[in-house]
């Protein structure tokens, strides 16, 4: 137990304080880098990266792959070489943002390198990998055991409505969830977005609990409390994602050489794509083994983590509640049926007008530009959400500027998500102007870049008149190639060779107005 405690994960700034969650998330992590774990000083230097005011962190760009970024940021300090391995996405999920996460697991302040969640096994396995070459103390750190989760402070939300946007005959399913807070229990800004605490779906903890015996054991959770397996597997524990140390276990348990083998691919990352996506119920009929007890097994698995989702309301507009808008992730691997564990708790276990907790997640920088600014908003799928939100705050607060809106996805009769909103917002004059994308009602794709190619003199001009450009959606494909249109209207428009737009397109990011929020 004091060992776990002189293991915790930095929480040296109260909850008390007057800081933000996300200035608090920074003020732990820079205090946890001067402090080794227990409060032990450390030699700082060895493993922080000298503070630098104009230092770049040219791999922080969730659009980038992990390669890439590995790259961009070699040969500098371990801290940053660890930041380079997170997913880029500041999210907080993990109770840190990337740069402080790394610096902590530089510094041995945090002990686990498996809380990044958008960056999955890979990002895990990428820091295992660093830490096991780094210089003490962060090599030695890692040995230790694994550090408790970061608390966060949420408030309970009660579950309004969860209408589907997408219609019928959609490949997808679009939620508009509607949320609503006491008076004063949430503060937040258009940009932001709402963490949300979900639970694992109980079918599931059922057919676990069942598997794996010991339905009456009562099992340690990452909090430090025990509790019953089955609650233990429904709201605290990743039954999705089982760490390497829960794979570990399975292994050592194996009965069988071919087994063992299979296990051994999955921990050195070779395994083939008949182990894609394993989950713990994978792992217990798959896989022949000796018995496992239900307490060795959850102490191995990592804490359930929140979702992070971009708000779609605003608070000017829509006093009193939160809204989102969700597809809920759902899909088939051997033959059962696999279910997101947020994105599916909203869509269809959480009880109308039962609780949720929640907690706003500050955006960074990806705020609302000043009232009189134009505005171009590029957001296809669930990237419409945080523009709804700037929509309908610009419209209550009769802001001046002008509001240019991308937007696509698949079929327009179909995932023409918020219709009736947007052709409402573009009526009254709020939308200036609306160019639609839908990529799969003719043979050729069309998708928002394809538009944006096609205004791009009066893109241009917008730009050259002071607009703002947000971009918000998928961030492997999309905004990759949103990225790439914008450099080549730049090319185009500005009359400039590419690596020449590629610095303007630079330098527009530094004055802070090409903003992005991709996942
Ligand atoms: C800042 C931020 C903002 C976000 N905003 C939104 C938003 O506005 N709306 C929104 O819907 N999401 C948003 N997301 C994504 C959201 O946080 C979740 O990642 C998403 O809902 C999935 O979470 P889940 O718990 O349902 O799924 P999880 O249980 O986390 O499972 C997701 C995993 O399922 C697997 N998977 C998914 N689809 C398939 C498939 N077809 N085939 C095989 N495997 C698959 C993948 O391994 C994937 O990693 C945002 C994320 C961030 C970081
Ligand atoms: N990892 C994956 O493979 C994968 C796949 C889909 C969605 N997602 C994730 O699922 C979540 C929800 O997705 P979503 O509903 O918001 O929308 P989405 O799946 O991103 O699709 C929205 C629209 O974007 C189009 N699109 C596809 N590739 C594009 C590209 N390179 N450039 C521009 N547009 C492109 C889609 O067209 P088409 O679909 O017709 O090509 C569709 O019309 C997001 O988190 C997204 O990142 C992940």
């Amino acid at each position: 137990m004091t060992e776990q405690l002189k293991a915790a994960p930095p929480h040296l700034i109260p909850d008390s304080a007057p800081f933000t969650a996300e200035q608090r998330a920074w003020l732990n992590g820079f205090f946890a880098g001067l402090l080794g774990a227990g409060g032990t000083p450390v030699a700082a230097a060895d493993v922080l990266p000298p503070a630098a005011s104009d230092e770049d962190f040219p791999w922080h760009d969730a659009a980038l792959t992990l390669d890439e970024r590995m790259k961009l940021a070699d040969g500098r300090p371990i801290a940053r070489r660890l930041m380079a391995a997170m997913a880029q996405l500041d999210c907080g999920q993990c109770g840190y943002l990337c740069q402080t996460y790394a610096e902590a697991l530089a510094a041995g302040a945090e002990t686990s390198p498996a809380r990044c969640v958008p960056g999955g096994r890979e990002t895990t396995r990428t820091l295992k990998a660093l830490l096991a070459e780094a210089p003490a103390p962060a090599a030695a750190a890692s040995a230790k055991a694994p550090a408790k989760t970061p608390q966060r402070a949420t408030v309970p939300a009660r579950l309004l409505s969860r209408e589907i946007l997408s219609k019928p005959g959609s490949q997808k399913e679009v939620r508009h969830i509607a949320l609503a807070f006491a008076d004063g229990a949430l503060a937040y800004e258009v940009g932001d977005s709402l963490g949300v605490v979900a639970e694992n779906c109980p079918d599931l903890v059922t057919a676990i609990v069942a598997r794996l015996g010991g339905g009456e054991a009562r099992v340690p959770c990452p909090d430090g409390v025990d509790r019953p397996l089955a609650e233990a597997l429904r709201a605290h524990l990743d039954i999705a994602r089982p760490s390497d140390d829960a794979i570990a276990l399975f292994r050592d348990r194996a009965l069988y050489p071919e087994d063992r083998a299979k296990l051994d691919s999955l921990l050195d990352g070779t395994a083939g794509d008949d182990l894609a996506e394993i989950d713990l119920h994978d792992l217990l009929t798959l896989f022949s083994t000796d018995s496992i007890a239900p307490a060795a097994l959850a102490e191995r698995l990592l804490p359930l983590q929140p979702r992070l989702y971009s708000i779609s309301s605003s608070p000017q507009a829509h006093r009193g509640e939160v809204h989102l808008t969700v597809s809920a992730v759902r899909w088939e691997r051997r033959g059962r049926a696999r279910k997101g564990v947020a994105s599916t708790f909203l869509a269809d276990r959480a009880l109308l007008n039962a609780p949720v907790q929640i907690y706003a997640q500050t955006s960074h920088g990806f705020h609302l530009a000043p009232d009189e600014a134009p505005i171009v908003m590029i957001g296809p799928g669930t990237g419409i959400a945080p523009f709804r939100a700037f929509l309908a705050e610009r419209e209550a607060r009769a802001a001046r500027g002008r509001n240019w809106l991308f937007f696509g996805d698949q079929r327009r009769a179909t995932d023409y998500l918020y219709e009736d909103e947007i052709e409402g917002f573009r009526a009254r004059g709020t939308l200036t102007r609306l160019d639609l994308a839908f990529s799969r009602d003719q043979l050729r794709k069309i998708y928002v870049q394809d538009r944006m190619r096609e205004s791009a003199a009066e893109l241009w001009s917008w730009l050259q008149d002071g607009a703002y450009v947000y971009v918000c959606g998928d961030a492997k494909r999309m905004a990759r190639d949103v990225h790439r249109a914008l450099i080549d209207i730049a090319a185009e428009l500005g009359r400039m060779p590419l690596h020449e737009a590629e610095q303007w397109l630079a330098a527009f990011g530094r004055e802070g107005r090409y903003r992005r929020d991709v996942y």
